[in-house]
């Protein structure tokens, strides 16, 4: 049996594991052959040591060959998209929907919230009834009929990532370059998509906070990819307030909705814009501007928005969302001054959130979707004296005021 503490050793040291060691170490996990516990010192010592460029590509491919990787050649091209985490980063529900409906195919895992951050995957079933653990072929065969499918991390896809990524969450060992990259590019690689954008948030709201750091990630990605012969786009996003105006699972999805159906032209609706004009003009080879122009049209005649519909449904979920309104929160914050916003403090908002039951901590926890928070303004905008600054859905009044009670030191107002 393995030595996780002798890896771990070995990696405090700087004496280079070799590719049979880590591969031992994950299949071992994978296979339940050894507890949380006794795995933890292994993620340990990667979140608080440096692992090598080998060692992280023999890590990431370790977890990549726990489970199956999908071939997708005669799908031509596929292209894939991931952001490495933020929040109110809800574009992977209004990209792949557009870039479906432009014809440029997309087949996207998603994971849990993690840390201070929402997850996709949480977001999709917000549609009461959605699967997002369908099998593989069920998975090729909705690419195929709606030119995109949205799904999870499963025993097939990725399951190291799977385990590793919930372990990460209990523990809180997240915000790390190394772990971040073969988390991310396992399942990029298991997807077997030939084109892979990845959206690199900075900031305080994002895993990465600042650009210097991004960049590195950004590039140990690129390496990764460059290994395994794929081409890799990565695009640096700032993130120093929430990407859209909601947090929280439901309340993003309906946000989500908004941007498709043309209502809201938000950072997240700009955020959209370009990552799926850089997927369309990559995978059909036009320029950025034409692309552009595409996207944008896609949601001015609804287009995407009914691709939305027609994905969720094929999945399983109601189209109830579509046409339900925000419900009165059971607090609202105002401003007790006038002035502008200069700051918020993202991350708090997001583990605020992720406190209110929106983010499964236990794999029996049950998410409560409904729950998060809805804001109003951006950096930069003016606050009148009692304008709302924030709206609170919470399971209780009690969760509702102490919620309240530590947003409010998340706004900066002068
Ligand atoms: N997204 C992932 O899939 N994994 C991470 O570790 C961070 C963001
Ligand atoms: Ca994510």
């Amino acid at each position: 049996m393995i030595n996780i503490k002798l890896l771990a050793e070995k990696i405090k040291n700087k004496n280079p594991l070799t590719k049979a060691e880590i591969y031992e170490a994950i299949e071992c996990y994978t296979k339940n052959l050894i507890s949380d516990n006794d795995f933890l010192p292994f993620i340990e010592t990667i979140y608080t040591y440096k692992i090598s460029d080998k060692e992280l590509y023999h890590l990431t491919m370790a977890m990549l060959d726990s489970g199956e990787k999908l071939d997708l050649s005669n799908l031509k091209s596929v292209v894939d998209k991931h952001s490495t985490g933020g929040v109110s980063d809800t574009t992977t529900l209004i990209i792949v929907p557009i870039c479906a409906s432009l014809g440029t195919k997309m087949l996207k895992l998603s994971g849990r919230g993690l840390g201070f951050t929402g997850g996709t995957c949480d977001k999709l079933e917000s549609f009461k009834g959605y699967k997002t653990d369908i099998d593989i072929n069920s998975a090729i065969d909705l690419v195929k009929q709606n030119g995109g499918c949205m799904l999870t991390t499963s025993k097939e896809l990725a399951p190291a990532d799977k385990k590793i990524y919930a372990l990460r969450n209990k523990t809180g060992l997240v915000d790390n370059i190394d772990l971040i990259a073969s988390s991310i590019m396992s399942k990029k690689l298991a997807c077997g998509a030939n084109i892979i954008v990845l959206d690199v948030k900075y900031g305080n709201g994002a895993f990465m906070p600042n650009k210097k750091s991004a960049k590195i990630l950004g590039k140990k990605m690129k390496k990764i990819g460059s290994y395994a012969n794929k081409k890799v786009k990565i695009v640096l996003g700032k993130m120093n307030q929430p990407l859209g105006y909601n947090v929280g699972p439901k309340l993003e999805a309906m946000e989500a909705i908004k941007v498709l159906k043309g209502e809201e032209k938000s950072n997240l609706y700009h955020d959209s814009v370009k990552l799926a004009s850089i997927c369309v003009s990559l995978d059909k080879h036009i320029p950025y501007f034409i692309a552009k122009h595409k996207v944008k049209k896609s949601i001015k005649n609804k287009t995407a928005l009914n691709k939305l519909k027609i994905m969720i449904s094929c999945q399983g979920g109601s189209l109830d969302l579509f046409n339900e309104e925000y419900k009165t929160p059971t607090l609202i914050i105002k401003s007790n001054k006038k002035g502008k916003v200069v700051s918020f403090n993202t991350k708090e908002i997001g583990n605020i959130v992720a406190k209110m039951g929106t983010v499964k901590m236990e794999e029996n926890d049950k998410i409560i979707y409904e729950n998060g928070i809805r804001t109003f303004h951006k950096i930069g905008d003016k606050v009148k004296i009692n304008e709302p600054i924030f709206y609170i859905y919470a399971s209780s009044t009690q969760m509702a005021e102490e919620v309240g009670n530590k947003l409010k030191k998340c706004i900066e107002i002068k």
